[in-house]
């Protein structure tokens, strides 16, 4: 698997990273079940064997048990923590996580990063997480919060680079007005359905496309080396079998992907991910997939050599139109 260093940081990370959004399976405060675990284990072991050094989490993720099962992981083999950098996310509250019947919301306060690190840490068996992401937007963030929490956990030792996730540019450059550790990474949806991020400089000035809203965001983490990480990188395996009542255009681009994949003899996968490796910014795609029979042949989207009209013709069967 090919590596490339994040700039501003010494971490050398694969071309893809693996994602443990369902790796609890449910949402709720239950036990992980043995299966879990076993399958949380396999998942992890086969990713590290094809090359993926790189595990995205998130507090929330399944109520926390993605956390613990990842822990328990690495408290099996040790000497996989060394081997994997981890990367955490905070500043949601589950629906009901307050109190009973209280609703979902953002915390960027300096109590809720500090305290939910601690408890990620814990669950990790882990001293440190090599990335902190600020999981989504919040719109009281207080910036000056935010920094306080991030020199805290950096001076611990605790969080070695931060980040943020679903931001845009003027939210990323607030945040920058007061945070003095770099900020690496923006982890964002994207795939060749859910394409905003893109569209958005090729539409603006034309006629008839509706403006995106995504503020520039992938040229100006372009123009500052962040790292994008493209979550759903392949919209839930839409792009490869898409359901019945499918729009067309999602139909069309996966047939393309079929035919591209049979003429340059790999897997359809290969071809979903490789359009986004094959974009100049640096996009780190997270695989969601449960199965690990579906990480050898995702991980080949690394030797495929897209030309730019193929690059082209995926985006236009995925836009159901032409670029301007
Ligand atoms: N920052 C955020 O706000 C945010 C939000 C969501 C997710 N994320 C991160 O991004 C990661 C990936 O997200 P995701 O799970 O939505 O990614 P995804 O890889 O686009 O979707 C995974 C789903 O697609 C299915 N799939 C994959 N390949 C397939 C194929 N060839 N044919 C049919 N189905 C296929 C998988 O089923 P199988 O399991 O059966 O393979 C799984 O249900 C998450 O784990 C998480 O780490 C971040």
């Amino acid at each position: 698997m090919k590596t490339y260093r994040i700039p501003n940081t010494d971490l050398d990370v694969s071309k893809l990273a693996f994602g443990t959004w369902h790796l609890g399976e449910t949402w709720d405060t239950t036990p992980p079940t043995q299966e879990a675990r076993d399958r949380a284990d396999t998942l992890i072991h086969t990713a590290v064997e094809h090359g993926i050094n790189f595990i995205d989490l998130a507090d929330i993720y399944t109520w926390g048990k993605s956390d613990m099962l990842v822990g328990e992981v690495i408290k099996n083999d040790p000497s996989l923590r060394d081997k994997i950098i981890l990367q955490a996310k905070s500043g949601i509250i589950l629906p009901g996580e307050v109190h009973e019947g209280s609703v979902g919301h953002f915390d960027f306060s300096y109590e809720n990063l500090t305290f939910k690190v601690e408890r990620t840490l814990e669950r990790l068996n882990t001293d440190y997480v090599d990335v902190l992401l600020l999981h989504r937007p919040d719109a009281l963030v207080e910036p000056e919060e935010v920094a306080r929490a991030f020199d805290a956990l950096h001076s611990s030792g605790k969080v070695k680079y931060f980040g943020v996730s679903n931001h845009t540019s003027f939210q990323i450059e607030l945040l920058k007005k007061y945070v003095d550790q770099p900020l690496v990474i923006n982890q964002i949806e994207l795939n060749l359905i859910h394409n905003e991020l893109i569209n958005d400089g090729l539409i603006f000035n034309n006629h008839g496309q509706s403006y995106t809203g995504a503020h520039g965001t992938l040229d100006y983490c372009r123009l500052h080396d962040m790292v994008i990480q493209a979550w759903s990188p392949v919209a839930r395996g839409q792009i490869f079998a898409p359901s019945d009542d499918a729009p067309d255009n999602v139909k069309a681009t996966a047939e393309e992907i079929k035919q591209m994949a049979e003429k340059h003899n790999t897997t359809v996968e290969a071809i979903g991910l490789g359009w986004l490796l094959r974009h100049p910014a640096m996009i780190q795609p997270i695989l969601g997939t449960m199965n690990p029979a579906r990480i050898p042949v995702s991980v080949k989207a690394v030797d495929v050599e897209m030309s730019k009209l193929e690059w082209y013709t995926l985006l236009e069967k995925a836009n159901g139109q032409s670029v301007p």
